[in-house]
């Protein structure tokens, strides 16, 4: 009988594996040759040189690398703050390069939730109307942005502060609520630029907890950080050197000696 042939055991088994849901890699940040060059002649600066990288969806990587390396400057890349001068950048299958301002603001406000090492939340909103932001911009309702910034703020464990202005609030958080902002239109991303470098260590783990709970839940996540303990959080550790990527897939003890050898700061 032809349904216990090899063929539709092997089948079978392809579909169980899709079934169980065996992640099936899907890019979503691509940078094809990338080159990213300021100035010219004397004051050219090679920020990013031919650089080749892909992350997954659901991926949860560092970046790392020394001060000038190119880090900031990648992550303005993948957030689509910036084009670059040669190669091409792919973001969820669609070539940045070729896209009208406008049409990279909307899937800045779509797709990508950004964190800063400043928190950056407007000092005379509340933490609630601070959360509410991204969605006036998406052109949400009223009733719906509230109902949402406040499931934002609980799920970052500030449903108890929604009505605090960023002064009656702690660091620690103020990242929350920034990080509240950042994922309340529900992004394919979350781009952290040293996200914990103004927080205590006991803050620190906070943030990182939340991050491995949204990534638990389907959020590619990609922070840059000069932390080595704050790296070994992520699944995957890149690290630049001269605007070039110099090692990929780093274990946590490769980053131990790279730190060591050339102090990033
Ligand atoms: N707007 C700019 N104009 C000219 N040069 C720039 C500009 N932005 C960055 N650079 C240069 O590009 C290089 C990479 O800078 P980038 O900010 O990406 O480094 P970084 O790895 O984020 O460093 P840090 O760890 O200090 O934040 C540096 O040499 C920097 O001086
Ligand atoms: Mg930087």
């Amino acid at each position: 009988m032809v349904r216990a042939s090899p063929l539709w055991f092997y089948l079978d088994a392809v579909l169980v594996d899709l079934c169980e849901g065996m992640p099936v890699s899907t890019p979503l940040i691509e940078f094809r040759h990338l080159q990213k060059v300021y100035g010219s002649g004397n004051t050219e600066v090679r920020a990013l040189w031919n650089v080749n990288l892909c992350i997954n969806r659901g991926e949860y990587c560092a970046i790392m690398g020394p001060s000038g390396s190119g880090k900031s400057t990648a992550m303005n890349m993948i957030g689509c703050l910036d084009r670059p001068t040669a190669g091409d950048y792919y973001f969820d299958r669609q070539n940045v390069a070729t896209l009208e301002d406008t049409e990279l603001a909307h899937i800045r406000n779509q797709k990508i939730g950004f964190v800063f090492q400043q928190f950056h939340l407007l000092p005379q909103l509340t933490a609630r109307e601070n959360v509410e932001l991204p969605m006036v911009y998406a052109g949400v309702s009223k009733a719906e942005r509230q109902e949402r910034a406040i499931v934002a703020l609980t799920q970052v464990g500030l449903g108890e502060r929604l009505n605090n202005r960023p002064s009656q609030l702690s660091g620690g958080q103020q990242q929350r609520v920034a990080i509240a902002r950042a994922i309340v239109n529900r992004p394919l991303l979350l781009l952290a630029d040293e996200p914990t470098g103004a927080l205590d260590t006991h803050t620190t783990e906070d943030v990182l907890n939340i991050f491995a709970d949204l990534h638990a839940t389907g959020i590619t996540v990609v922070m840059v950080t000069h932390e080595p303990d704050v790296a070994r959080a992520s699944q995957r550790i890149i690290w630049f050197k001269d605007g070039e990527v110099m090692h990929d897939h780093l274990s946590p003890a490769d980053i131990g000696s790279l730190t060591t050898m050339g102090r990033s700061r």
